[in-house]
């Protein structure tokens, strides 16, 4: 028997990268798993990928209708819901003074907006001692060139994640934040050419204190760590960096 065999997940962004990583571990134990993301063809390969224990449902972070469609997907599927990773983001990049109040929506619509409320509409869903885990990046407390507004985005989150975790704390619900960086998850090449990626992701390895990129797994272990194991920690911000924000 699995560690999580009767636990349901729910994983926005869950078709690719380390939310796919963080869907397999959780199956690979047993949990029920809902994946979402916007892409149809990716969240099949992935469902498949899964097997039995995952659904796929297509889902933008970024609409309001659809976070609510989603709740009631979820309300259907699983009742109730013993973990929430609310994991979608998307990557911009774009020196201060060409940033374009388009990329600076986008970006703060998918990246900061939708877990607001995806937490909000899922919360009533969420069993007496559920984990909730939202996803920054150590770019939330660095001063980064190109990444200004998608930073911007994730020290939102970083503050949403103690503000929630207070507000939910009644109910026995715990918010954590895992903050990974640099991960070789393919986010990269898609708002960059690939060898403009490659390159970047040299020199991240390069600049880690461990000399190396993050890996998926790696992630998804901090993840699950969070969501079930972490029973005395909210409002937390976990790095899974290489020591990259601290050496
Ligand atoms: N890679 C890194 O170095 C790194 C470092 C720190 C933080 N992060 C953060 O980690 C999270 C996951 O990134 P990743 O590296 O695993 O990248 P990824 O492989 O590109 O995964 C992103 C996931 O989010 C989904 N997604 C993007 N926009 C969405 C939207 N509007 N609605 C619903 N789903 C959406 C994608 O599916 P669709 O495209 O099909 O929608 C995909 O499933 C993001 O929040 C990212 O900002 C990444």
């Amino acid at each position: 028997m699995g560690k999580y065999e009767g636990r349901n997940v729910v994983i926005t962004g869950g078709s690719s990268g380390f939310g796919l990583a963080t869907a397999q571990l959780l199956v690979d134990e047993g949990a029920r798993v809902l994946i979402t993301g916007r892409n149809r063809t990716a969240l099949d390969a992935a469902r498949d990928r899964l097997g039995g224990n995952a659904v796929a449902v297509r889902s933008d972070a970024a609409s309001l209708p659809d976070i609510e469609a989603l709740a009631d997907r979820v309300k259907t599927r699983f009742g109730t819901v013993d973990a929430l990773f609310a994991n979608a983001g998307v990557n911009g990049f774009a020196p201060f003074e060409e940033t374009s109040e388009e990329l600076f929506d986008q970006l703060m619509a998918v990246n900061a907006k939708g877990p607001y409320f995806t937490v909000q509409k899922l919360a009533p869903l969420l069993a007496e001692d559920g984990g909730v885990v939202l996803t920054t990046s150590v770019v939330n407390v660095l001063g980064l060139p190109m990444l200004s507004a998608y930073a911007a985005g994730k020290a939102a989150l970083r503050s949403m994640t103690r503000s929630l975790a207070r507000e939910l704390l009644p109910r026995g619900i715990r918010v954590n934040a895992v903050s990974p960086d640099p991960i070789d998850s393919g986010i990269l090449e898609k708002s960059m050419p690939r060898q403009a990626a490659e390159q970047t992701k040299a020199q991240m390895a390069a600049d880690n204190p461990m000399l190396r990129l993050d890996t998926p797994a790696e992630v998804a272990r901090a993840v699950v760590f969070l969501a079930f194991e972490a029973t005395f920690t909210t409002g937390a911000e976990l790095a899974v960096d290489g020591g990259g924000s601290q050496l």
